[in-house]
């Protein structure tokens, strides 16, 4: 089924890069436009190509503006975030339209992504008044113990298309409550969403010069962001390749990198499990945001006893749900956001067929009708895949998912934690045991029971073990972890040289 509506009579945004709090055209002139990928002849917006040197006028702005930011009192730097959040809160609306407009996703949804960002302002900023350190004894009389937070300078935050004001608001609002001035380079595909939220921070009290926006290609503002020597650390949440030539990249010139990278998430369904629950659950996490998700659930793990019955209530769903734009309210499932990415989707069909694996919902590339001038790809379901074939190791990041069948609970486990990936996996079932063996055994930063595996809260950390990532994680109590150094402090009022380990 497809919704059909039509383009926005909004006329293109012309701006430049947002550079010490004023609009700043690029250095050669080279625009690109951000379009509407429900109606490609759409024009969102156009934006200079950023180059080097404009990355350098960034830099200069925030070392400038770090210098008073990094002194101001914590409480009243989350207090700017707080009101930054509640100006999201005000202009949901907008913003959410906005985001769908730039990369399509359902505006249920990308209300959700702007909720995000709001529950991010008001959860840091509440954490303004307790970034805490340690006291503790020193071995020595007269003499005081403590740690303390400190920023780290200049971050550079890279972020990606699929969540484009949750996850830059992920990692701007704990950068800025630590202390910390930015260059913010926002993917190509959704960059008027990164220039309205830097507005935002502005509007709610954020001297200029703290963040900077660069806009262009991650070849060639990206890519001069993570070179910068006068740049201390990098946040970047994208795919594995680029995430691995940014660790390398910063690995010799020893600047901090923190990566959020892809996922092959599974969810798991044993025969003991509530199957009309699953079937919600697999829904949802493999169709939302058409499957543009490093969370969505792109594999379903499936007990031979149910499997008759999962697949088929599965398809049955999966076949009804509305393709269309996502302004339109009655449709379910957006578009993907661009050609490329639509190409490389409809590519992966081809690749589990070859493989095996049977065609059993979708495949086809829509541009029936309005559809044609979008890039449409029906929820897509692979039937008979077989563990270790391609379309079950490796991120497809569309609305396609694969059902392995499994015999056991140790089979499927291993099926589960059986890619190069770890960021979310889960489980339905209706027996406490089975639910804790998985929640010890499954190998992911996020283990869901009875609930797919999308779905995060900004209150629990965020992030991957194997490839997903480096170690780090976002959001929850760790959110500051990335963004701050800690220091530790003694000070000694003896009024005598006293030696550690020595005169104790
Ligand atoms: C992402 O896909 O990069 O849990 C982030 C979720 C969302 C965040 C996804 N809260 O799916």
């Amino acid at each position: 089924m497809t919704g059909v509506s039509a383009p926005s009579d909004e006329a293109p945004v012309q701006t430049g890069h947002h550079i010490g709090g004023r609009r700043l055209e690029g250095s050669t002139g080279q625009t690109f436009t951000s379009r509407n990928p429900a109606h490609w002849s759409e024009v969102v917006a156009e934006l200079p190509l950023g180059t080097g040197s404009d990355v350098d006028a960034a830099v200069a702005a925030a070392r400038e503006a770090g210098r008073d930011w990094r002194r101001t009192p914590w409480p009243a730097r989350g207090e700017i975030i707080l009101r930054a959040g509640l100006i999201m809160e005000q202009r949901k609306e907008e913003l959410a339209r906005l985001m769908t407009r730039e990369m399509g996703k359902v505006l249920t949804e990308a209300r959700g992504d702007v909720q995000e960002g709001i529950d991010m302002a008001k959860y840091i900023a509440g954490a303004s008044r307790r970034p805490f350190g340690e006291t503790m004894p020193s071995e020595l009389r007269h003499k005081w113990a403590m740690t303390m937070r400190q920023p780290l300078g200049v971050v550079g935050i890279i972020t990606p298309w699929n969540f484009p004001l949750a996850i830059p608001s992920w990692k701007l609002f704990p950068a800025l409550l630590a202390g910390n001035s930015v260059v913010f380079k926002p993917a190509e595909d959704t960059p008027l969403c990164a220039l309205r939220l830097v507005e935002i921070l502005e509007a709610a009290g954020l001297p200029a010069g703290v963040v900077n926006l660069v806009f262009g290609l991650g070849s060639e503002a990206g890519e001069a962001v993570v070179r910068h020597p006068g740049i201390n650390a990098i946040s970047f949440t994208g795919s594995v390749p680029t995430g691995r030539h940014i660790s390398a990249v910063c690995g010799g010139m020893l600047k901090r990198c923190s990566l959020e990278l892809g996922g092959k998430n599974a969810i798991v369904v044993m025969d003991d499990a509530d199957v009309a629950l699953a079937v919600d659950g697999a829904l949802w996490g493999a169709f939302g945001t058409s499957g543009q998700r490093c969370t969505a659930s792109s594999r379903l793990v499936v007990q031979r006893g149910v499997l008759g019955d999962f697949t088929d209530a599965l398809l049955a769903r999966a076949a009804a749900l509305r393709l269309g734009d996502g302004l339109d309210p009655d449709v379910e499932v957006g578009p993907v956001i661009n050609e490329r990415q639509l190409q490389r989707i409809h590519a992966y069909t081809g690749i589990g067929v070859d493989e095996g694996a049977q065609l059993l919902l979708g495949g086809e590339i829509a541009a029936q009708g309005a559809l044609a001038d979008g890039f449409f790809y029906p929820p897509t379901i692979l039937g008979s895949v077989r563990a270790g074939s391609r379309v079950e190791q490796e991120e497809i990041f569309g609305p396609t998912t694969a059902i392995v069948p499994v015999a056991t609970l140790d089979e499927a486990l291993a099926v589960a934690n059986g890619t190069t990936y770890g960021l979310s996996l889960s489980i339905y079932t209706n027996d406490l045991g089975t639910g804790f063996r998985a929640v010890e055994e499954l190998e992911s930063g996020i283990v869901y029971v009875n609930a797919p595996t999308i779905g995060a809260e900004i209150q629990l950390p965020f992030g991957g073990i194997k490839s997903t990532g480096n170690g780090h994680r976002e959001a929850g109590t760790v959110a500051l972890d990335q963004f701050s150094e800690w220091k530790s402090v003694y000070i000694d009022y003896s009024g005598r040289l006293q030696r550690a380990q020595i005169d104790t």
